[in-house]
C-alpha cells in the first residue's frame, strides 16, 4: 500500500481530482496491482538461463497487421534449432493451440537466433497466454479492443538507450498497465555498428526484465528508427572510431541499419508504416530521414504519408511518431531533418486532422503550443517529445543564450527567440527530465498525462478542471 501511494503521489492526486473519468482509468490498474515492484520473468525451471539452451534470451511482441485480431512474437534463443514451436490459447481455454515458428538469424550474431509467429484471427479484447520452449510459466499478451468506447491507455516516449535507467522506466510504465509502448527512436544505441552488438542484447534483457506486468503479461512494442539505429561514417570518423573493420568485415556501407530492419517486425516494409486499429484509431511510424526513409516531397515516404493520411483522416485519432522533431526542444531548428520535417510533413498533419504528434531525439520534456503553418494556432497540432527514456544524457531545452549564432542566422535567431522569449517561441511546456507520456484516448476524445521516472506527474494537456463536486469520486479511490 505504501508503494501504491508513492506512486499515486501528490500532484497526481491533484489531477484526478479533477476528473472522474481519469480517475477510472490511471487509478484502477493501480490498485489492482500487486505490492511487490519486482518483476520476475520465466525463463526455465532453474531461473538461469543457459548458453545453448532453447530458454529464450529475448522476447518481444510486435504487430505488423490489425492489433485487434493479430499478434507478432518473437523470442530468441542461443540454440540452433530452427523453426521452434510456439503454443497459445485463450485465457479461459483448455485447449493449446500450435504454431510452427519462422526463424531468422540476429544481424551480425554468432548464436543467437529470432524465431518469429505471427498469431491472426484472434478474438479484440481478448486476453491469451502463450509458452515457448524452454519456459515454465507461461506468458500472457491480451489483443486491442476493436472500439474506443471504453478508455485505451499506452504509453510513449524515445531515446530508450540500455541500463538500469532503462528498465526503472519500463517497470514503472508497466504498472500503469498500457495495451503497449511506442518508442520513437535510439533504442539501444548500437549505431548499426556489430561491435555494439552488446547493447542489443542489453536491450533485450531490459523488455523482458522490465517491460512485463505483475501478472506476466507483455507489453507490445511498436519502435520507429532513430539515428543511433544507423551505422554513419561522418559519426565513427567525428569520433575517431576505426571504419575500415567493419567495412572489410561487414561489408556496411554509411547509413546501413541492418539491426534495425532485421530485428523488428513492423507494418509496411521499408522501415516505416501505419499501423491500423480497426477504424479507430492509427498510429504512422516514421522515419525522419535516417535510414533509407526520406523526409521531402516527391520522396518515396512522403508521397505514401501524404496519401496514408488523406485516406484515415475521418478516424478520430491519428498519431504521428518519428525521432527527429519538427519543433526541436534543444537542437537548431533550421538545421538537418528538423526543417525538413515541419515543412514536409507538418502540413500533411495539420491538413489531415491531427491533433498530436510524438517527436524524440533532444533528451528533454517539451510540449508546444498547437501549431499551424509555423505559427501558433488554435486548430493546429501539438507536438509533444522530446525523447528521454532511458540512460540518455537530459539536456537543458534550447535557450537565448545557448542556441550558438551560428546555427541561425540574424532573421532565424529574431523569428524563434521572438518578442525577447528565453525559450523557442513555440514550447509551451519544458523540462529537462527523463519521462514517459501516457496517452488515453475515449470516444473522440484524448487525453495526455507526462510522467517523469520517479512517478512525479510534469505535465498534462488538456489540462483538467478541478471542480469540487468531483472530489468525493475521487475519494473512493484514495
Ligand atoms: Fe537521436
Amino acid at each position: 500500500m505504501e508503494c501504491q501511494m508513492k506512486i499515486i503521489g501528490k500532484e497526481f492526486k491533484k489531477i484526478i481530482i479533477s476528473f472522474g473519468f481519469f480517475t477510472l482509468v490511471i487509478l484502477f490498474p493501480l490498485f489492482a496491482m500487486q505490492a511487490e515492484t519486482t518483476f520476475k520473468h520465466s525463463v526455465d525451471s532453474s531461473g538461469e538461463q543457459e548458453f545453448g539452451s532453447m530458454a529464450p534470451v529475448g522476447l518481444l511482441l510486435q504487430w505488423q497487421q490489425d492489433p485487434t485480431t493479430t499478434m507478432t512474437i518473437d523470442w530468441h534463443t542461443t540454440d540452433s534449432q530452427r523453426n521452434p514451436e510456439l503454443e497459445y490459447q485463450e485465457l479461459n481455454d483448455e485447449e493449446w493451440h500450435t504454431v510452427q515458428s519462422t526463424s531468422i538469424g540476429f544481424p551480425f550474431s554468432k548464436d543467437r537466433i529470432i524465431h518469429r509467429v505471427e498469431l491472426t484471427n484472434l478474438m479484440p479484447a481478448t486476453k491469451y497466454r502463450f509458452r515457448v520452449p524452454g519456459v515454465e510459466r507461461p506468458y500472457k499478451f491480451r489483443t486491442m479492443p476493436d472500439n474506443v468506447n471504453k478508455p485505451i491507455r499506452f504509453a510513449t516516449g524515445g531515446d530508450t538507450h540500455v541500463g538500469e535507467e532503462f528498465r526503472k522506466t519500463n517497470r514503472l510504465v508497466a504498472q500503469y498497465d498500457p495495451e503497449f509502448v511506442l518508442w520513437g527512436g535510439d533504442l539501444a544505441y548500437a549505431n548499426g555498428d556489430p561491435r555494439q552488438i552488446e547493447r542489443w542484447y542489453d536491450w533485450f534483457d531490459g523488455i523482458m526484465e522490465s517491460l512485463i506486468t505483475p501478472t506476466n503479461r507483455m507489453i507490445p512494442v511498436l519502435v520507429t528508427i532513430g539515428n543511433h539505429e544507423v551505422f554513419k561514417y561522418e559519426r565513427l570518423e567525428r569520433s575517431g572510431a576505426d571504419l575500415t573493420e567493419p567495412m572489410r568485415k561487414w561489408g556496411l556501407e554509411d547509413r546501413s541499419a541492418r539491426f534495425f530492419y532485421n530485428i523488428f517486425a513492423m507494418p509496411g516494409s521499408k522501415g516505416w508504416g501505419v499501423l491500423d486499429f480497426n477504424d479507430y484509431m492509427s498510429i504512422f511510424l516514421l522515419d525522419s530521414n535516417y535510414g533509407i526513409g526520406t523526409t521531402n516531397p516527391g520522396e518515396p515516404q512522403t508521397k505514401w504519408l501524404k496519401n496514408a493520411l488523406a485516406e484515415r483522416r475521418n478516424k478520430p485519432h491519428l498519431f504521428p511518431v518519428y525521432h527527429a522533431p519538427a519543433y526541436p526542444s534543444v537542437r537548431s531548428m533550421e538545421k538537418k531533418a528538423h526543417p525538413r520535417v515541419r515543412n514536409n510533413w507538418a502540413p500533411l498533419f495539420q491538413k489531415n486532422r491531427v491533433r498530436v504528434a510524438f517527436e524524440n531525439h533532444d533528451h528533454t520534456y517539451k510540449r508546444t503550443y498547437p501549431m499551424r503553418d509555423g505559427e501558433i494556432h488554435a486548430t493546429g497540432v501539438v507536438y509533444i517529445g522530446d525523447g528521454a527514456w532511458g540512460d540518455v544524457g537530459v539536456r537543458e531545452i534550447a535557450s537565448r543564450q545557448e542556441i550558438g549564432r551560428d546555427d541561425l542566422t540574424e532573421d532565424e535567431y529574431n523569428h524563434w527567440f521572438r518578442d525577447g522569449a528565453e525559450w523557442p517561441f513555440y514550447i509551451k511546456k519544458g523540462k529537462s527530465v527523463r519521462h514517459f507520456i501516457l496517452v488515453t484516448i475515449h470516444g473522440p476524445h484524448q487525453h495526455f498525462i507526462m510522467i517523469d521516472n520517479n512517478n512525479n506527474v510534469i505535465d498534462e494537456y488538456p489540462a483538467t478542471s478541478r471542480p469540487e463536486t468531483l472530489k468525493s469520486i475521487t475519494e473512493e479511490f484514495d
